[in-house]
């Protein structure tokens, strides 16, 4: 993320992670990608998060970023260099908002992954979402 020192690893040394990434968890781009279609599909008809999403003008846009998110994260390819808290600065979400996410989030994952592939996901998703969540959701603290 934005506020962390960056190196880059040599691009063989990070072609041979991903590859061994791969090979441990099952997971790999065209995989990802169509679990996304999947998770966003279903995101979008969903009731509390649907109009958080109403206004994605360009949703192929947003798979290709989402993609690119998810290579680097899950499979280290560090294809991906946005700022997600950025994005979701303006949208007012709420707790209900990231659990909803995850619990979607989780189920299309089993669907889509073997077990050890929807761990190495989901492991990843809940670290993010409580990161964004902490960031972007004012704690608060009860007045004295
Ligand atoms: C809590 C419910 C969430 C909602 C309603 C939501 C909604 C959105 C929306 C509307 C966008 C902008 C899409 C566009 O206009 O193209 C976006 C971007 C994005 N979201 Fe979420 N999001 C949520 C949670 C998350 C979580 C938990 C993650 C990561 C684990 C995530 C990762 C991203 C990324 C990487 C982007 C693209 C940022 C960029 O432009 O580089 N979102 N999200």
């Amino acid at each position: 993320m934005s506020t962390s020192v960056h190196i880059e690893p040599d691009p063989e040394r990070r072609a041979a992670l991903t590859r061994a990434i791969s090979a441990q968890t099952g997971l790999d781009r065209e995989g990802i990608e169509a679990f996304l279609r999947a998770f966003y599909g279903a995101a979008r008809e969903d009731p509390i998060l649907g109009p958080a999403f109403a206004d994605v003008a360009d949703w192929e846009k947003h798979i290709a970023v989402i993609t690119r998110f998810w290579g680097s994260v899950a499979l280290m390819t560090g294809e991906y260099h946005g700022q997600p808290m950025q994005a979701h600065a303006h949208l007012a979400l709420t707790p209900a908002h990231f659990a909803r996410w995850l619990e979607i989030f989780e189920r299309i994952a089993r669907d889509h992954f073997t077990h050890g592939g929807a761990e190495h996901m989901l492991e990843r998703a809940r670290r993010i979402a409580r990161s964004l969540e902490m960031g972007l959701i004012p704690l608060h603290l009860p007045a004295r």
